[in-house]
């Protein structure tokens, strides 16, 4: 009678024991073919296209989808269908790299030399990395283009590191802690040394209504000093005489540190 209970029990045990150690084997590792899957869909977003391709994510009728490229980068941007889709305003930037219009707004007909952008300023390139950035965040990243940007390997082009360079450069220069006054006009000889001295075009060679005073502009956390010139009667701490040099001179010899 109690066997009668325990039987169908022990059953269930030995069923569900083995339905476990079943699962433990599955799960161990996931079966070959999903992980190939997932391969591919990695080497998918990693995908290279060509020109001819990437043609073909125009967003037209029959079209692969609605690919953007800029500096060579391509993203899916089928969710902002409103801005890239054909007839759109920024349609110009989808099926081709016209990295140049991001700057200057030329929106109305493509050409590939819409993806040189060698004519902008250091400033205006960095300003299209931030659009690269906007698209990261944005959008999803599909590949790369082979051409200006990457070679047929996915690698940098030279163009492309040289647009990084500057990039790089224009933050340096935005980093600089901004500079009040202009820079004093300097010259070097071997006989004298370095004379700095003020005139109405120094520094930044603009032209301004006053000559001012050679001052060393030395802010503390700057190890370089350099030499500024300031409008008469300006008084700070940063801003010093040079050694050996009148206050009320328009040029000094500056001792070499
Ligand atoms: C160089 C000039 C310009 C560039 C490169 C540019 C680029 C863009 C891009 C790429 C988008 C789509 C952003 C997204 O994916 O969500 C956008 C959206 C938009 N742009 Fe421009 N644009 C420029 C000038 C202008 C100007 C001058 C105006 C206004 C007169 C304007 C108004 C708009 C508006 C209203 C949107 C839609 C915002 C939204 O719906 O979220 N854009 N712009």
């Amino acid at each position: 009678m109690v066997l009668s209970y325990v039987t169908p029990y022990i059953r269930h045990i030995v069923v569900i024991g083995l339905a476990a150690v079943l699962f433990a084997i599955l799960s161990r590792e996931p079966p070959k073919g999903a992980h190939d899957e997932q391969a591919t869909n990695f080497q998918e977003h990693q995908r290279l296209f060509t020109e001819q391709e990437l043609a073909q994510y125009d967003g037209r009728e029959g079209s692969k989808g609605l690919y953007l490229v800029i500096l060579g980068y391509v993203y899916d941007v089928q969710k902002g269908v409103k801005h890239y889709g054909p007839g759109e305003a920024y349609n110009m930037f989808v099926g081709h790299d016209a990295s140049r219009s991001f700057i200057s707004g030329d929106f109305e007909e493509y050409s590939p030399e819409l993806s040189d952008v060698s004519s902008l300023t250091d400033s205006e390139l960095k300003s299209i990395v931030k659009w690269k950035s906007f698209y990261d965040e944005n959008y999803t990243y599909k590949g790369k283009l082979i051409g200006r940007y990457f070679d047929e390997r996915g690698e940098l082009t030279e163009y492309h590191k040289v647009v990084l360079k500057r990039v790089a450069r224009a933050e340096a220069e935005e980093a600089k802690p901004r500079q009040e006054f202009p820079s004093c006009n300097v010259e070097w000889k071997q006989e004298t040394g370095t004379k700095v001295w003020c005139s109405s075009r120094s520094g930044d060679g603009v032209e301004r209504g006053w000559v001012g005073k050679p001052r060393r502009y030395a802010k503390q956390e700057d190890k370089s000093p350099y030499c500024v010139c300031v409008p008469d009667g300006t008084e700070s701490d940063a801003l010093v005489p040079f050694e050996n040099c009148n206050a009320s001179s328009e040029s000094c010899y500056v001792k070499e540190e």
